[in-house]
């Protein structure tokens, strides 16, 4: 079956529209899909979705100067295929200037959650994902909307900016989809070398650790900077951050629930982030 796509805002309306009374899911991606992203489709069904409408749009907004939106990987026949082989009945793929029309003026800011961890490591970033995620919900109109747990930073912008904007829809966090050795699916293993691809698990594991000895009793300063060094050891440049965060993503000095903890590190040229509760 070929996928219904639309690519501007208005065609997007109208075809939504022809899914009413239903109760409609947006799935937004940047492509490069795979199985995560397909779970998150089947989360959209799990939760009671009559319609799945998949977006793909690789947000300008949400890279910085020096990041890899130009190789971003993009292939579009073969993301269409997938969605469509996974039930989504339409397909939103517009072109830049149709969802940053010219004298695009307006930004959207979480502070605070949005400043922090991959937000300081990654100036601007959040307020990328934010804006494009504030006019994406806009655009469709969604009942509910569904991202994935492995963007923990990101579920939490999201959560936030639809509270405090009051958008009438229903946010939902799919859980982390793992390779067989436990690395984290995610469009940018594909810029890894076959050897760095070997040592990115490490990332899982050291997170697994850290876990481990924290329930165990371990010192949370000192376990951190284990699974730190533990990442460097494997190749993987210092980390940007190894944290262990409460629901705010507040850091943590001793275990309290609900607790988190993140990392994010790079291997190469290729930048990797995680996540595990504990
Ligand atoms: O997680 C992603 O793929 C992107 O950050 C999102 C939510 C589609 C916004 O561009």
């Amino acid at each position: 079956m070929t996928l219904s796509i639309v690519r501007s805002v208005s065609a997007l309306r109208v075809a939504i529209a022809a899914f009413r009374p239903g109760r409609v899911a947006l799935v937004p991606t940047m492509g490069a899909l795979h199985a995560g992203h397909l779970a998150l489709v089947a989360a959209a069904r799990g939760a009671g979705a009559t319609h799945v409408v998949a977006s793909i749009f690789v947000n300008p907004t949400q890279f910085g100067p020096s990041e890899d939106f130009d190789r971003y990987p993009r292939d579009e026949a073969a993301d269409a295929a997938a969605l469509a082989a996974a039930g989504v009945d339409l397909l939103f793929a517009p072109a830049v200037a149709a969802m940053y029309p010219g004298g695009h003026a307006t930004t959207v800011r979480v502070a605070g959650l949005g400043d922090v961890l991959d937000g300081a490591a990654r100036p601007g970033h959040f307020d990328g994902v934010a804006t494009v995620v504030t006019k994406l919900l806009l655009a469709a109109a969604p009942n509910l909307a569904v991202f994935g747990e492995k963007d923990w930073q990101q579920l939490a912008v999201i959560r936030r900016l639809v509270a405090d904007l009051a958008l009438p829809v229903e946010i939902i966090g799919a859980p982390i989809v793992r390779d067989a050795d436990g690395l984290a699916l995610s469009s940018r293993n594909a810029f890894l070398t076959p050897g760095e691809r070997i040592r990115a698990v490490t990332l899982p594991q050291a997170l697994e650790t850290a876990c481990d000895a924290l329930r165990e009793g371990g010192e949370v300063v000192t376990t951190l900077a284990a699974a730190a060094a533990a990442l460097v050891t494997a190749g993987f440049a210092q980390p940007d951050y190894v944290e262990l965060v409460d629901a705010d993503l507040r850091p943590l000095t001793a275990i309290s629930a609900p607790a988190r903890l993140l990392a994010a590190a790079r291997i190469g040229a290729t930048r990797l982030i995680d996540n595990i509760a504990l």
